[in-house]
């Protein structure tokens, strides 16, 4: 029987790529270097599955092919907002995203951020590298206690659970939680957690909110500079989810000036792009997307998708099934 054909448009973990080329006839992107609209377009006229990842947009433009070849998009990632909906339903696509495997390490890193932002570790390793520390003294690089303080979640998926696992269980932290369908009781007993109705009923009893949702055009600019203003003077906001969510422009006035207590994303609107003005803020903490980034979930990440294909190829409905 032939091997169907896949296309894989980034690197992935070694192990991941050895078990694709022996289960297919697969293309590697060995030089890693993100494929431009129209590579992508004839991808899709190519291969049976294309295994995409955040990078790729994948617009209606991308995805304008009169009769594709492409059967699945077995994406690298839980998030899918890079995909357009409706483009793939219209060429008969299935699409798979790769949940489970990435919670606890996305969760550590939003805690990471949180634990930066609060504790001025950016601005202390920043100074210390600068040369510029003169020593212990009382009143040097001040922040914030974590223990105890209310966490606000907004979207309380896999994510923002294992995100309240570590704050409750291992922070003291009160938590709040708001999410677009009602969380079932277990699941905020189990942190001591309340549900709120809505964003603006969270915002205002926060010391940190940390947004977990999904991304893509409905919940762009979720957080705008009226709901930055809910937010305490001493707040802080983190974003692990994806960069649209947050109103970048309205974020950089915010910390500018001082309306919150800081704020640390993992995000960007148009990343790897950053915009200057962000760069100016020192009460603001960033990383490269670095949520999912450990070995574990990577790799874990990479066989989820192939579990996708296989079960794809042999006819059976993929159990991480979005589109
Ligand atoms: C995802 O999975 O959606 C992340 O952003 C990359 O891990």
């Amino acid at each position: 029987m032939v091997k169907p054909s896949v296309l894989v448009t980034r690197r992935w973990p070694a192990a991941v790529e050895a078990q694709l080329a022996e289960s297919y006839n697969t293309v590697l992107n060995t030089g890693d270097k993100p494929m431009s609209p129209a590579e992508l377009r004839e991808a899709f006229k190519t291969y049976d599955a294309v295994l995409p990842t955040v990078t790729d947009t994948l617009s209606a433009e991308a995805l304008d092919v009169p009769a594709a070849q492409t059967r699945i998009l077995a994406n690298y990632g839980v998030g899918y907002s890079h995909i357009n909906e409706p483009a793939a339903r219209d060429l008969g696509m299935t699409v798979t995203n790769t949940p489970d495997v990435l919670s606890e390490c996305t969760a550590d890193l939003a805690m990471t951020l949180l634990l930066m932002a609060a504790r001025r570790a950016g601005e202390g390793e920043r100074e210390l590298r600068a040369g510029g520390w003169t020593g212990w003294r009382p009143t040097h690089l001040v922040g914030t206690k974590v223990s105890g303080k209310t966490l606000g979640i907004i979207g309380f998926g896999r994510i923002g659970q294992e995100m309240a696992r570590r704050a409750h269980r291992g922070f003291g932290m009160n938590i709040l939680v708001q999410n677009r369908s009602a969380v079932a009781p277990d699941a905020l007993k189990q942190f001591n957690a309340t549900q709120v109705d809505t964003v603006d009923d969270l915002l205002p009893q926060c010391d940190f909110v940390s947004l977990h949702c999904p991304g893509g055009a409905a919940n762009r600019h979720l957080i705008n500079g009226r709901r930055l203003d809910l937010l305490k003077p001493d707040a802080f906001l983190i974003n692990t989810a994806r960069g649209e969510v947050v109103d970048e422009h309205a974020l950089v006035q915010s910390l500018t000036f001082d309306t919150i207590g800081g704020a640390a994303l993992d995000v960007f609107d148009d990343e790897p792009r950053i915009s200057p003005d962000l760069l100016q803020c020192d009460n603001l903490v960033m990383l490269p997307h670095l949520g999912s980034a450990t070995r574990e979930s990577r790799e874990a990440m990479g066989f989820r998708v192939l579990d996708n294909l296989g079960d794809f190829f042999a006819g059976r409905p993929p159990r991480d099934r979005v589109i």
